[in-house]
């Protein structure tokens, strides 16, 4: 496990795009798992801005997204896939049909859950996921109690993540209750794993994932076990750390 230490968001979101910016460097046919919310804007916009200079290029990239609300298509501006367009795809050279994000409409639940499982298989798995983390250890969509063992499933939302999401939603009731999400199993696959976090509302999250004990409570300390995993932390996300 890597833990990198950054003085502020801004630094953080650049060491996180140097990351990803190598993972294609090196392997231009890179699969990328991406995670939506907050904390990785500022990375896309570093990403964009390296694509702009043509220090990257996407053109042979594959995406996997973490998660989708359910019920919300993709036209949606509180959808993820709409999150993605707006702060990413837009910008840069990503094939849309190199671009996979679960179907928040699919009437049958269980077959896209199995459809994206087998794409993901199919596209021989992740290179680099990267990864936020919720207030209450949450990463993709994996809440506390999560089972460890399972791929894309559907979840129902914890109320502290639909609290914490509220603040996207112009009515907090609108803020959906359920998504589709890839399952610890996806993201434990991944040869790589980032996770970024920022703040001193994510501190307490990330003292249990990394100096906890592993448990389904705190879904991300199961990253302990992955042989490849940085961390990349501003002051405050790190400040409850013993080291
Ligand atoms: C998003 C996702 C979530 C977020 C987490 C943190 O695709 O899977 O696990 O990474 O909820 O969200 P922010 O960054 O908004 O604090």
């Amino acid at each position: 496990m890597k833990i990198i230490k950054t003085k502020d968001y801004e630094m953080m979101s650049k060491k996180a795009a140097f990351i990803v910016a190598s993972q294609i460097g090196l392997k231009k046919d890179s699969i990328l798992g991406l995670a939506t919310g907050g904390t990785p804007v500022g990375m896309y916009q570093e990403l964009i801005r390296f694509y702009q200079e043509g220090m990257i290029d996407f053109e042979n990239v594959t995406t996997f997204n973490l998660d989708e609300y359910y019920g919300l298509s993709g036209d949606d501006e509180q959808s993820y896939r709409y999150y993605m367009e707006e702060n990413f795809f837009k910008d840069i050279n990503l094939k849309p049909e190199n671009i996979h994000i679960p179907d928040g409409m699919a009437d049958d639940v269980s077959a896209e859950c199995d459809r994206y499982n087998q794409l993901l298989e199919a596209e021989g798995g992740i290179d680099l996921q990267v990864l936020g983390i919720g207030r209450n250890g949450h990463i993709g969509f994996n809440e506390p109690d999560t089972e460890f063992k399972v791929g894309t499933h559907f979840v129902k939302l914890d109320d502290e993540t639909i609290e914490a999401n509220a603040r996207f939603f112009d009515n907090p009731e609108d803020v959906p209750q359920t998504a589709i999400s890839m399952g610890i199993k996806n993201i434990m696959q991944a040869k790589k794993v980032v996770l970024l976090a920022n703040g001193l509302e994510k501190a307490d999250a990330i003292k249990k994932t990394i100096e906890g004990s592993i448990s389904p409570q705190v879904p991300a300390s199961v990253l302990q076990l992955h042989p490849d995993v940085t961390f990349v932390l501003d002051e405050q996300a790190a400040s409850k750390l013993d080291s």
